[in-house]
């Protein structure tokens, strides 16, 4: 792959992994040059963790429990820091990073959403968009900003709603798409082909 930079990425999860999974693959079948260096947990129990073991990726646990949110905002700043990653992925983490963190990764930090943001941000995308009754909902990567998955959209992919559909459902056919346009961003990203300006992306020329 030609004018493609192998960037170190740092994966935060607090789950069950399977986006972390789509990375691995993708790097392991060559659709992506980057590669994983460390996977970073809040849940001791996550299964996510592994996958990465299993991966030969190395793991660091924060727990988040047990103490004060900024005392787990500053050892998961000050670990993330010294792997030094060029980005860092939130795949299913679920605690709200700290601005301390996010302008510390400014520009470096994209995360992966069940929904077409800006509709349905925060918890439960899925069953919102249901409850909604919209015909059409999908997935979004976008860099992370201070809000609640409100930053700069990199990528989304549309998924129609069936009128068959629960949570379960919706949700399996969605996590397909994210899976896939996480490694389509990462891909992007890797190739310098995200221009981000004005809060907002575009494609570098040549696409
Ligand atoms: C995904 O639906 C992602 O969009 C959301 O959390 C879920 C994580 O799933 N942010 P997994 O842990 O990657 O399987």
């Amino acid at each position: 792959m030609p004018d493609s930079k192998k960037l170190k990425i740092a994966v935060l999860v607090s789950g069950r992994g399977s986006n972390l999974q789509a990375i691995i693959d993708a790097q392991k079948n060559g659709q992506i040059d980057s590669h994983v260096t460390m996977v970073f947990s809040n849940k001791e129990k996550a299964p996510a963790l592994k996958r990465a073991s299993d991966a030969k990726i190395p793991c660091t646990v924060i727990p988040s429990s047990e103490k004060e949110n900024h005392v787990f905002q500053s050892e998961l700043l000050q670990a993330v820091a010294d792997e030094g990653p060029d980005l860092i992925v939130l795949a299913g983490f679920m605690r709200i990073l700290s601005s301390d963190f996010i302008s510390t990764f400014q520009g470096r930090i994209i995360n992966i959403h069940p929904s077409l943001l800006p509709a349905f941000p925060g918890l439960h995308a899925v069953r919102q968009a249901l409850a909604a009754g919209v015909k059409l909902t999908g997935c979004t990567v976008h860099f992370v900003d201070d809000g609640c998955d409100t930053g700069p959209i990199i990528l989304q992919t549309a998924e129609n709603i069936l009128d068959t559909d629960d949570e379960s459902s919706l949700a399996a056919r969605l996590l397909q798409k994210e899976h896939q346009t996480l490694i389509k961003a990462i891909r992007l990203l890797e190739q310098n082909k995200v221009v981000l300006s004005d809060n907002k992306t575009r494609l570098r020329e040549g696409l």
